[in-house]
């Protein structure tokens, strides 16, 4: 029954793949959703429960401000635990979690309820309530989990900042989205060493005032500075009488807000994503069932960090949706050896393993042996995220991870998309580093400067033109920018930021950003916050930061940066700004090159030319330069 693919390096699904997933036929399943678009969506989220049922789908009227599920009530966490908590699947292990240490947890659907019912209750009891919002800044626990639950349980909106983030990003996140309440842990284990959250949180603190409360859970237990009246040990709160209380979900509107994630966009400050608890739970529900093929048996392990999109999509809301027993790992892959992620799939038996390409390229570089010497059978389906991953790459996953018999899930999609976008399933052709087609019933194209479709195999402006039930509903407290962003370049279609091609077959090959978004192993970064950050600097008065194709993390930082009149241009400066922007910023934003420069080429209206810069690096033609000041 295979499909009949007329170009390139195809891998066919062996036939019992096939005939054991959810979704055998994926053309007919695509030709039954893009003929009844709104009835495939409206059939997927009926297999959830809803307090009150919707009375229209989608709602265009106010377009590109679309809503689903229109009328209808419902929570997420009511779907996440409180669904499986009256069935069998009470008992069913919900999380598993590994900490760098070798300290292990296991929390079933009923344990995890419980825990997310006391850690709302803590919540309520700091006066935190519907629609407020709460940053969350944590390693990879088993807390963070219940942090965010906790949150939407009780209606309040979770802006979750990623533990590798440092002190401005955490400032200017809290202060944008005027949070309250902080939860933070102590601290986190990563190679070994403790990652000082509530430090890092301390300093930022002293440049945001909104935050009343700090809440912070206990990991690492080494000395930290606890403000009176202002922090609380959550372990403390957690046994009050208060604490063990009755807590219903909130019924929330289809449209409530569930979470607002910040990410890096073209210019400026990073932009807060905001999703819903509707739409977003339909559509990383049926996502993740078909494309993972969730099975009742399963052990699902997404290696990604819950404070990206991946971690909150399939790594919180995803897998409780469909009832599945996930892993969480806290640390390093590579601590204290190589062997530690294959140590872990053999131990816990893991079936589908979902990571990234940087990932995969940096566990290929210790070589096979690391691999082989574990047993992997457990192994069914893997998945790869984040970043277009080169065939190199795809084939050592396929050949050592997967011994030829795992299908590669390539799922391209973003923080704005909140689910898969372009994705195989099981029974799809795979050909490598392609993401295959789009999700059944999505409307994808590629587009020239006009806004016509190209030809296939010719690049273009990726976009998508009709409206899916995770998306976007604007940028928390700027929804012009949403409508400028997104939804201007071609009006009616949403800008994914993303050059991309099509083949023969309808596959989409991604390129990758047409943008000033730089990808840092599969990390979202803009060149704006690695350039304020570097500006910052006393002795800077200006930079510009580029990607630079890099073997392992796929790109890598360089900047340009010019210095104040009458500073030396040493190599210790140099790696004192580099550590500036890892303290501002975080690590993963730290440049792996400073270039000390006189001048930066500019347009006329003195915008930096970064596409020069990157000309001039690769020793490549820059193009047209008509618009270049001097
Ligand atoms: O450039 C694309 C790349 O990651 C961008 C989205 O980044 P973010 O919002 O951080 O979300 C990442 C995780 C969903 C996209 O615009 N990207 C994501 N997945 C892929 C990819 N590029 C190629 N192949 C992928 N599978």
């Amino acid at each position: 029954m295979a499909e009949k693919l007329i170009s390139g390096d195809v891998y066919f699904p062996a036939e019992e793949t096939v005939a054991n997933s959810h979704v055998k036929d994926w053309n007919a399943l695509n030709k039954y959703a893009l003929e009844n678009y709104e009835k495939f969506w409206s059939e997927r989220a009926s297999e959830l429960e809803w307090f009150q049922p919707w009375e229209k789908i989608i709602e265009d009227e106010d377009k590109p401000f679309y809503k689903w599920f229109v009328g209808a009530k419902t929570n997420i966490v009511h779907n996440c635990l409180d669904r499986h908590v009256k069935t069998p699947n009470r008992n069913k292990l919900a999380l598993i979690w590994e900490g760098e240490n070798g300290e292990s947890k296991t929390y079933s659907y009923f344990a995890l309820h419980r825990e997310t019912v006391k850690f709302a209750n803590v919540l309520k009891s700091l006066g935190v309530k519907k629609g407020d919002r709460v940053t969350i800044y944590m390693g990879r626990s088993p807390e963070i989990v219940m942090a965010m639950l906790a949150c939407a349980r009780i209606g309040a909106i979770h802006s979750v900042v990623y533990g590798g983030f440092s002190v401005e990003a955490l400032h200017e996140r809290i202060e944008d989205s005027q949070s309250r309440v902080l939860i933070v842990q102590d601290g986190a284990y990563q190679r070994g060493k403790i990652v000082p959250l509530k430090d890092i949180a301390d300093e930022a603190l002293q440049r945001a005032a909104t935050v009343e409360h700090v809440l912070v859970v206990k990991r690492t237990g080494h000395q930290i500075n606890m403000e009176s009246g202002r922090d609380m040990w959550y372990h403390e709160l957690a046994t009050l009488p208060i604490a063990t209380q009755k807590c219903p979900p909130e019924e929330m509107d289809a449209e409530d807000p569930l979470f607002i994630l910040y990410t890096s966009g073209t210019t400026g400050k990073p932009k807060a994503i905001l999703h819903t608890h509707g739409g977003y739970m339909v559509g990383t529900y049926t996502t993740l069932k078909y494309v993972f093929d969730i099975k009742e048996e399963d052990r699902y392990w997404c290696a990604a960090d819950p404070g990206w999109i991946t971690g909150h999509s399939y790594i919180v809301y995803g897998p409780l949706l469909n009832g599945t027993t996930s892993f969480m790992y806290e640390g390093a892959p590579n601590y204290p050896y190589p062997n530690r992620w294959w140590q872990m799939i053999e131990r816990y038996g893991i079936n589908i393993l979902y990571t990234a390409p940087t990932a995969i390229r940096g566990l290929m570089r210790w070589g096979n042996a690391w691999v082989t010497r574990h047993d992997l059978s457990s192994l069914r389906l893997l998945g790869s995220v984040g970043e277009p991953i080169n065939p190199e790459a795809w084939k050592w996953y396929y050949d050592v991870v997967g011994r030829g018999k795992c299908p590669i899930m390539d799922t391209w999609w973003q923080t704005e998309t909140g689910m898969f976008m372009i994705t195989p399933m099981p029974s799809v052709p795979l050909k490598p580093g392609s993401g295959t087609r789009p999700f059944p019933g999505l409307l994808m194209d590629v587009l020239d400067e006009e806004g016509k479709s190209v030809k296939n195999n010719e690049e273009g402006f990726l976009v998508i033109k009709n409206p899916w039930p995770a998306m976007i509903r604007t940028i928390y407290g700027d929804p012009d920018r949403y409508v400028q962003q997104y939804w201007s370049r071609f009006p009616g279609s949403y800008l994914t930021g993303d050059s991309a091609r099509r083949d023969d077959d309808g596959y989409i090959w991604i390129i990758g950003r047409v943008d000033d978004v730089i990808k840092v192993s599969g990390y979202r970064l803009g060149t704006a916050e690695i350039e304020s950050a570097l500006v910052s600097h006393p002795y800077v008065v200006e930079a510009a930061a580029i990607g630079l194709p890099h073997e392992v993390k796929g790109n890598a930082i360089h900047t340009f940066v010019i210095l104040k009149y009458g500073v030396e241009k040493t190599e210790e400066l140099k790696e004192e700004l580099k550590k500036h922007v890892g303290h501002e910023v975080g690590p993963i934003a730290k440049p792996e090159h400073v270039e000390f420069v006189d001048s930066l080429p500019k347009t006329r209206s003195g915008k930096i030319m970064r596409r020069v810069l990157k000309a001039k690096a690769l020793g490549i033609d820059p193009g047209n330069l008509s618009t270049l000041e001097d």
